[in-house]
């Protein structure tokens, strides 16, 4: 059985991932729109393994024997002032993302509730890597390198 507070929190946190997903489709295409392909299918590959981590809670939800509804998901705008300001909305929703796991794992262990808390591990892990690539990003942009040159090195900087 799953805790119900923890419950909440999961079906939330699949709005959540989902949201986080339009997000990083919107920045993609802000980067097709600049022809910064490379750009572009990187956030792309984010933005497929966001749509995974909501598919990964449905799945335990589901394995738990939880009901629930496919939430509605935010808006994304597809425009951004710069590059960088573009990687700055998504280092802030990884950060944002960080703490509503924390709340997560708070909430579970609160609970007793050991299935969510383990559960939970595999994003906590998770989303130290994702601040780092947000991190590595905006250090590459910072660097000055002509933003398609810098595609050679996406790849590499972001460490995957
Ligand atoms: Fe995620
Ligand atoms: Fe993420």
């Amino acid at each position: 059985m799953i805790s119900e507070p923890a419950k909440k929190l999961l079906i939330a946190q699949v709005a959540n991932e989902l949201s986080a997903h339009q997000t990083y489709m919107g920045i993609s295409l802000y980067f097709t729109r600049e022809s910064l392909n490379g750009w572009a299918k990187f956030f792309h590959e984010q933005a497929v393994e966001e749509a995974g981590h909501g598919s990964k809670i449905i799945a335990f939800l589901i394995d738990n024997g939880v009901e629930f509804g496919l939430p509605q998901v935010g808006a994304a705008p597809t425009t951004y002032k710069t590059a960088r300001e573009a990687i700055e909305v998504a280092q802030a929703s990884e950060r944002r993302v960080t703490a509503q796991f924390e709340a997560l794992a708070n909430a579970a262990r609160e609970a007793g509730d050991n299935r969510t808390f383990q559960f939970l591990g595999w994003f906590i892990e998770e989303q130290v890597e994702e601040e780092r690539t947000m991190a590595a990003l905006l250090d590459l942009v910072d660097s000055g390198m002509n933003l398609f040159q810098a595609e050679d090195h996406l790849e590499r900087v972001a460490g995957e």
